[in-house]
């Protein structure tokens, strides 16, 4: 029996990723919360024809509460998406409080719930989650994920593209690593399971680069002021959640990238920390799954020159973005 819960349910990617988690034959109970329109939302996948018995909470009457008891996985998509011009450290006045009152309600509700983070900035939003969690004593970071898998998809996607074909893109992987915005999301495309085409040029290579990125704010753009991206986040939050969920069930050997808390695993995280070469407590890392949540943080491996200076490059916006979500919880005790 898996109990998925969905907060920010009913929104431009909550409805999408319900859909699919009622789709996963793993889920036998979906939780829906939202502060609108969940009851329909949920009447609506009721009616499909799979396990998951789901039910649809709005606030009054404890609904966080009854939509989180015996939650064993929570996504968290809640939260204001980026326009035009903004970036997703400009989310943070709003999603930042949005995220800290559900983490509390995860905390004192279903603290052994592995808790997958959409909500931006996720570079702030998942040590929010985490200090929020401390505060009640029950911080455990290998059950806390910021979700980057949309990244991983878009770097698949794109490198499928530039060898002219698109059917290869469900086998291409590329290790996408750092964090979830900018500068701090680094591909590494040397590591790719398929590789570039021999002498592809370094311009190439930098606009590939620049193209993960930034692939947020294509959309974005495309959307003009409708929103970011809804459909491929939750074809990618589904896909996490279904390998967390298969690890959870004891598959072995499924590894992912994630962001983390490095203390996750101690030595992994430790060495991981030698080769970024800076004691930075969250960086997105291929993360080894296991029932218990992330088992080991695999090491980034040999970088080119051009990878080290992304590297450089994404240390101190990551270094910021991390103080301001530990920060924020500090200072609203
Ligand atoms: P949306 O506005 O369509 O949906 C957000 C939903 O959150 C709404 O239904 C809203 O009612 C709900 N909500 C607001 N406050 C809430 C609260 N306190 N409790 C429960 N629900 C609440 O936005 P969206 O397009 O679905 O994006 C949601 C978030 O996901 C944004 O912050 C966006 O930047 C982020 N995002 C992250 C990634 C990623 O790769 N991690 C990708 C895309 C979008
Ligand atoms: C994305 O990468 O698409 C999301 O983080 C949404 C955004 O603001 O770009």
């Amino acid at each position: 029996m898996v109990k998925a819960v969905v907060l920010g349910a009913a929104g431009g990617i909550g409805q999408p990723l319900a859909l699919l988690l009622k789709a996963n034959p793993l889920v036998t109970e979906l939780g829906l919360f939202d502060i609108v329109n969940t009851p329909g939302v949920a009447a609506d996948l009721s009616h499909i024809s799979t396990p998951a018995k789901v039910e649809g909470y709005l606030p009054p009457d404890d609904g966080l509460k009854k939509a989180l008891t015996g939650a064993d996985i929570v996504v968290i998509p809640a939260g204001v998406p980026r326009k035009p011009g903004m970036t997703r450290d400009d989310l943070f006045k709003i999603n930042a409080g949005i995220v800290r009152d559900l983490a509390t309600g995860i905390a004192t509700t279903a603290p052994k719930a592995f808790v997958l983070v959409i909500s931006n900035p996720v570079n702030s939003t998942v040590p929010i989650v985490a200090e929020v969690f401390k505060k009640h004593g029950v911080f455990d970071a290998k059950r806390l994920f910021g979700v980057t898998t949309l990244d991983v998809v878009r770097a698949s996607t794109f490198v499928a593209e530039v060898l002219g074909d698109l059917s290869a893109a469900p086998s291409v992987t590329v290790p996408v690593v750092g964090g979830h915005s900018g500068v701090t999301i680094i591909p590494l495309l040397s590591q790719s399971s398929k590789p570039l085409p021999s002498g592809f040029a370094s311009d190439k290579l930098e606009a590939l680069t620049k193209r993960v990125q930034f692939g947020g704010d294509e959309v974005v753009k495309a959307k003009d002021g409708a929103g970011s991206a809804t459909l491929s986040m939750a074809y990618a939050g589904a896909e996490f959640a279904s390998k967390v969920l298969r690890a959870l069930k004891g598959e072995k050997g499924i590894v992912a990238p994630s962001y983390v808390h490095l203390s996750a695993e101690k030595a992994s995280g430790d060495a991981l920390k030698k080769e970024i070469g800076k004691e930075l407590e969250y960086f997105s890392a291929p993360i080894e799954l296991g029932p218990e949540g992330v088992v080991s943080i695999r090491p980034l491996g040999t970088l080119t020159d051009y990878e080290k200076g992304l590297l450089s490059a994404a240390i101190p916006e990551l270094e910021t973005n991390i103080e301001k979500g530990v920060s924020f919880i500090g200072n609203s005790k």
